[in-house]
């Protein structure tokens, strides 16, 4: 197996271009640390030539296209995804480490993602309202403009589609900026984008790092609105610069979420729930279940339980198709490096992992890692680790549960494991958290909205409510 890289360029007005400088990038395989090849490294001037060209699609054929054509574009653009999926999953596992089956996953739920927005383009509706005989008052939900994609690299291509396919359907153009790790399924992407007939200019891609090229899109006064993934850091950045633009912004930002297990819970899905929670995409998720709380009666053994499947898990490249893969990157792996060494001297208990799996020479690989008597207050229980680890505390009331769950600065998703209906009606409630799953871990999906408070973010993606985030209401009243 094996296919071509796409052009390692920026695509602006339907062409392939370098930067002016001739900057690039090393792309690198987190399997082998080998560079595979040199992209286009973007500055102010490409996000200027980008936004310019999404500025004149705004105003040129797309603006004519009824909302039924843009679906149905859109509904093209998710079949050539799923003809080109294995090209896409490929490359996606050669640029972020993902093991191949999860990568031809991600790759469906891209097409998914785009079908559903497709159905959406049409079903936007404003409203009538009564003012009284003599006068006609209703409303327009009309299309941001230009609007700015800045996406992280654990779902390259799906965190795209999140934001681009309402952002499509609502009738706006685009310019994205891939994470400076990961663009090569996007720009595979971007050549289906030309295919399925979206005019030059709608869809840009400007490719570089978070200060030289995410920055000045953030800030060009020509983009509309923000929709951003990322670190709380950068995050918080990007939503200040938009908000001195008068922009709105959707910021997803991770978090450090609990999974609550209560002593009833069913304890076997509890663990196969951990471990994909916890494991799956190297725990490089947002709403990954890093913080296992557990009534005490049970912690050991979920604990142990945890940490043998754990122990058996297979690592290596990607490609060979492994239970874990390696981490996106050489900074990303010192960070979780850097973390386990501190929880080896916390005072926890290292059950399984703790450092590089032995067996591989080389690549970006941690080891699945389970701590338990985990103090709650400490840095591997609070912050989040982007990487495969699982921490489990104790718990001896569902009030001292819900404190600890709610005790850190994020708010993404929480999850309970109970048979009593009253505990997780009381759980759900208390829970300071965008999503709460009950008996289940990564529900919901592209038709239910999702996204964080506190320092997880603002705003909801997914669902029809995506759509919104690209429309702004204008209010007409007329005169009879
Ligand atoms: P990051 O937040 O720096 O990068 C995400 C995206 O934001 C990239 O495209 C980057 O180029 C861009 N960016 C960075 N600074 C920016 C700025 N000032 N203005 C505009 N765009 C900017 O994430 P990083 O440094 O790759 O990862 C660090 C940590 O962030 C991870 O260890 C993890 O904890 C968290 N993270 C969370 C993600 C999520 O899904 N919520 C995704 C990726 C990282
Ligand atoms: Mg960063």
């Amino acid at each position: 197996m094996g296919f071509a890289l796409p052009p390692l360029l920026h695509v602006i007005g339907g062409k392939t271009v370098a930067s002016a400088d001739g900057a690039t990038l090393p792309v690198i395989d987190p399997s082998t640390e080998q560079v595979i090849g040199h992209v286009a490294h973007g500055g102010g001037g490409e996000i200027a030539a980008a936004v310019a060209a999404a500025e004149a699609a705004r105003l040129g054929p797309w603006r004519e296209l009824a909302p039924v054509a843009r679906g149905k574009l859109l509904f093209r653009l998710a079949d050539l995804v799923t003809r080109d999926l294995e090209a896409l999953a490929w490359l996606e596992a050669c640029n972020v480490g993902k093991p191949i089956s999860a990568a031809r996953g991600d790759i469906g739920g891209v097409a998914e993602t785009l079908r559903y927005n497709a159905g959406a383009a049409d079903k936007v509706e404003g409203a009538v309202i009564p003012l009284g005989d003599g006068v006609v008052d209703y409303t327009r939900l009309e299309p941001l403009g230009v609007t700015a994609h800045i996406v992280p690299w654990n779902y390259p291509l799906g965190m795209v589609a999140r934001s681009l396919g309402p952002a499509l359907a609502a009738g706006c153009t685009a310019v994205i900026k891939p994470a400076e790790q990961s663009p090569l399924s996007v720009l595979h992407f971007m050549a289906l984008v030309a295919e399925a007939g979206f005019p030059p200019g709608v869809v840009n891609v400007v490719c570089g790092d978070g200060p030289g090229a995410g920055a000045p899109l953030v800030a060009h006064p020509l983009v509309r609105g923000v929709a951003f993934t990322g670190s709380v850091e950068a995050g918080r950045a990007v939503g200040i610069a938009a908000a001195a633009g008068m922009k709105p912004a959707v910021l997803e930002l991770g978090g450090k979420n609990a999974m609550i297990v209560a002593a009833d819970a069913d304890l076997d899905r509890v663990i196969d729930d951990a471990m994909m929670g916890g494991f799956e995409n190297a725990g490089q998720v947002c709403s990954s279940s890093s913080r296992l709380l557990v009534a005490r009666a049970v912690a050991d053994e979920v604990a142990e339980r945890l940490a043998a499947r754990a122990a058996a898990l297979r690592v290596g490249p990607a490609l060979d198709d492994p239970d874990l893969g390696p981490v996106v990157s050489a900074g990303q792996y010192a960070k979780v490096m850097g973390y386990l060494a501190e929880a080896r001297h916390s005072g926890a208990r290292l059950l399984t992992g703790g450092g590089r799996p032995g067996g591989l020479a080389r690549g970006y690989f941690a080891a699945a890692t389970v701590f338990d008597r985990v103090d709650a207050a400490s840095r591997i229980a609070c912050e989040e680790v982007f990487g495969p680890l699982v921490t489990v505390t104790a718990y001896d009331t569902d009030a001292e549960a819900l404190a600890m769950a709610n005790s850190v600065s994020t708010g993404l998703v929480a999850g309970v494991y109970t048979r009593d209906l009253q505990r997780a009606f009381a759980m759900v409630a208390g829970l300071e958290t965008g999503s709460v799953w009950v008996n289940g871990w990564y529900l919901g999906g592209t038709q239910a909205p999702t996204g964080g408070i506190k320092d997880s973010g603002i705003g909801r993606e997914r669902g029809m409510i995506a759509v919104r985030n690209f429309l702004r209401i204008k209010n007409v009243a007329i005169r009879l």
